[in-house]
């Protein structure tokens, strides 16, 4: 199977290329990069004024299965990740039961390998059940393909027990991917602690929460030189301590995710339960903050955090609300039309941020265009104008703090392996 994609501006930070040119596509490679090819028996693509990228990665996502399938599963989610535009997704393991297992990851892999739309690397648990007591089987996970554990939506409390998973997975070099926000300090809180908070009476969580856990995060990566990765990371504070460990030469790394960058606490002011998210919606100097941290390489992927919800669970008052949204299909469209068109990010932070620093940073063969490499793409109009609408989306959670939002920029044709997913925003049947 052969397709030629003609005429398009190919975007790829990962050889430093953006021109014009055409793209061969062949046997589930990239075979050719270059002017005026023409191929017999090839599918033609003409990419006239779009942007051709390496296919977008999210390093966040919730594709809760097994057990939670009401919310999300392997199949609507990864038809999500095809309909953003998004080749390749780690899932968090905070199902039901929680992966914390070599069984579970083989599990949910091999239900990837045979219904998926995208990639789909599989994070295990550090600690059984994520109860933060009993060390995972980190070990036998990784031999079984996780990429890398996190006890994502809890905060590992005990340093003795990060002090050890650090340690141990040092053995296979793999990344912790920390929720690194103290609990403690947000126990009574449902959403950012500030002026918005005093104004429409909800209790609020001090953003000091994040900076602290992430404080001690750092030093255990650097006392024992483990890759520690900051998950969703979105207080100034916090991603400043990330900063200052980088200069030390400490192994850490972060990501920000969309809603941190784009959307402030005054999205909570109706008390809209679609705004209720973890780490909570800031003020506008966090945003700023992450905004730098992403401009002065601090922080290395821009991810979703999709978190779908049931309707029936998400559709209540603000404060019974559980966290998270949907993400995918929203994510390279925000990104485009509130960072990318106001001139605050260029296209080459976007993409490098959403396709090749998430490769490099977890070493995924994914995230570029360079010739020999898998054929995972995604097609971008910048100028394309539309109006998010969750009843069209394929994720089961709906919700989004961005209903309504007017966007310019959007995927438009997504390849995995060689082969259309996605096409003017069709998911395609495999
Ligand atoms: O808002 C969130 N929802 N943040 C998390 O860290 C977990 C996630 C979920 O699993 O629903």
């Amino acid at each position: 199977m052969k397709i030629l994609i003609k005429n398009g501006r190919v975007v790829d930070p990962s050889q430093n290329l953006d021109k014009v040119c055409d793209l061969l596509v062949e046997d589930g490679k990239i075979v050719a990069l270059d002017e005026n090819l023409s191929v017999e028996g090839a599918e033609v693509y003409d990419a006239t004024d779009k942007v051709v990228t390496p296919g977008l990665i999210d390093m966040h996502t919730h594709l809760r299965e097994p057990g939670l399938e009401a919310k999300e599963d392997i199949v609507s989610g990864t038809k999500a990740a095809a309909a953003g535009g998004i080749t390749t997704v780690a899932c968090m393991p905070n199902t039901k039961p929680v992966i914390d297992s070599a069984v579970l990851v083989s599990g949910v892999k091999q239900q990837a390998e045979q219904e998926s739309y995208a990639n789909v690397e599989v994070i295990g648990a550090i600690s059984k059940g994520e109860k933060g007591e009993e060390l995972a089987e980190m070990g036998d996970m990784a031999a079984r393909g996780a990429l890398g554990f996190s006890d994502d939506g809890h905060y590992v409390k005990s340093s003795r027990l990060f002090l050890l998973a650090a340690r141990y997975i040092k053995a296979f070099d793999k990344p912790l991917l920390c929720h690194a926000i103290d609990p403690e300090l947000g126990e009574e809180g449902y959403m950012h602690e500030g002026t918005v908070s005093a104004r429409i009476g909800v209790p609020g969580i001090p953003y000091i929460s994040e900076d602290i856990a992430v404080a001690r995060d750092c030093i255990i990566a650097e006392y024992t030189g483990a890759h520690v990765h900051i998950c969703h990371v979105a207080s100034k504070g916090a991603v400043d301590i990330i900063r200052q460990a980088q200069k030390k030469g400490v192994n850490v790394t972060c990501e920000v995710a969309v809603q941190h960058l784009t959307l402030t606490d005054e999205a909570c002011a109706d008390y809209n339960p679609a705004t209720r998210v973890s780490p909570p919606l800031r003020s506008m100097d966090h945003v700023e903050a992450m905004r730098q941290a992403v401009l002065d390489g601090t922080v290395s992927c821009i991810v979703t955090d999709h978190a779908p919800h049931a309707p029936e669970e998400k559709d209540v008052e603000f404060r019974n609300a559980p966290n998270g949204f949907c993400g995918l299909e929203t994510s390279v469209g925000v990104v485009l039309t509130d960072l990318y068109h106001t001139g605050i990010f260029d296209l080459n932070t976007v993409i490098t941020k959403m396709s090749c620093e998430p490769a490099k940073v977890f070493k995924l063969d994914a995230g570029t265009l360079a010739v020999g490499s898998k054929a995972d793409i995604t097609i971008l109009d910048l100028n394309k104008e539309w109006t998010v609408d969750s009843s069209k989306f394929y994720t089961r959670g709906k919700f989004t703090p961005y209903e309504g939002k007017a966007c310019k920029g959007k995927a438009v044709a997504t390849i995995l392996g060689g082969k259309f997913v996605m096409k003017e925003g069709e998911v395609l049947c495999k």
